[in-house]
């Protein structure tokens, strides 16, 4: 039997997490949230204090990588080797040290099969930067979000500041360039809608309006029975 697969791709801060950890609960699928899997390893890195650059020294410490995803409390919380490192996982400092080590082929090469094999019945939700061009290329549908960088700055800034934090948006706008620059101008799986991907603007949704936007899709495309 085939595994239906809908991929959610796009850039950082554009709402894909929300989106697919929505669809997966409504249609009671798996979710596959890839940019975890880098974000622990550049844990798994950073607390090694590896070069993030030596590619070879990176591929050769993924034996002694270890990621665990735990519900707790009714909360999900990720191990790296054993730590609890829940609270660092969303940090700038873990998103931009991902962004660096994804950019090495080798591992992408070695993270490749691990999310090929979370297709499994009855469907997978995945979130990424390379769900529909790569990893799952035959998917039923791919959805590739978009808004401006200025926009997701602002969502996040407003984020930040509601979770009583102090924050410069300038600052916050820098790192989203930085990081959207480097995820699309790597070498291998660059940031790009596939070319059969729908490709939703949200600079200006709502996250319902997006998700009753995707759901309809979801029904035209007979992934469930309306
Ligand atoms: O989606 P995210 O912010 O959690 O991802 C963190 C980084 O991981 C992102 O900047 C690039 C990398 N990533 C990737 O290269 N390929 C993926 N499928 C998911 C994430």
């Amino acid at each position: 039997m085939v595994v239906p697969v809908v991929t959610i791709d796009g850039p950082g801060g554009v709402g894909k997490g929300t989106l697919a950890l929505k669809l997966s609960q409504k249609l009671g699928w798996h979710l596959l949230d890839s940019g975890a899997i880098y974000r622990a390893y550049a844990i798994f890195a950073l607390n090694q204090e590896l070069d993030l650059e030596n590619e070879d020294l990176l591929v050769a410490k993924i034996p002694e990588f270890s990621m665990t995803v735990n519900i707790e409390a009714e909360k999900v919380q990720i191990y790296v080797c054993n730590e609890n490192v829940t609270s660092r996982l969303r940090l700038e400092i873990t998103g931009s040290s991902a962004s660096i080590i994804a950019k090495h082929p080798k591992i992408r090469e070695a993270l490749f099969h691990y999310q090929r094999d979370r297709a499994v019945s009855p469907g997978l939700i995945a979130d990424g930067r390379d769900m529909g061009t790569v990893v799952f290329p035959e998917a039923s549908l791919k959805i590739f979000l978009t808004a401006s960088a200025e926009v997701r700055a602002e969502r996040r800034y407003k984020e930040l500041i509601c979770a009583g934090e102090s924050v410069n948006i300038a600052q916050i706008l820098g790192e989203i360039q930085m990081r959207d620059e480097r995820d699309q101008n790597r070498s291998v799986s660059p940031l790009v809608p596939a070319h059969d991907a729908v490709i939703i603007d949200t600079s200006d949704s709502t996250r319902d309006e997006v998700f009753n936007q995707v759901w309809q899709l979801v029904i035209d495309r007979e992934l469930i029975k309306a």
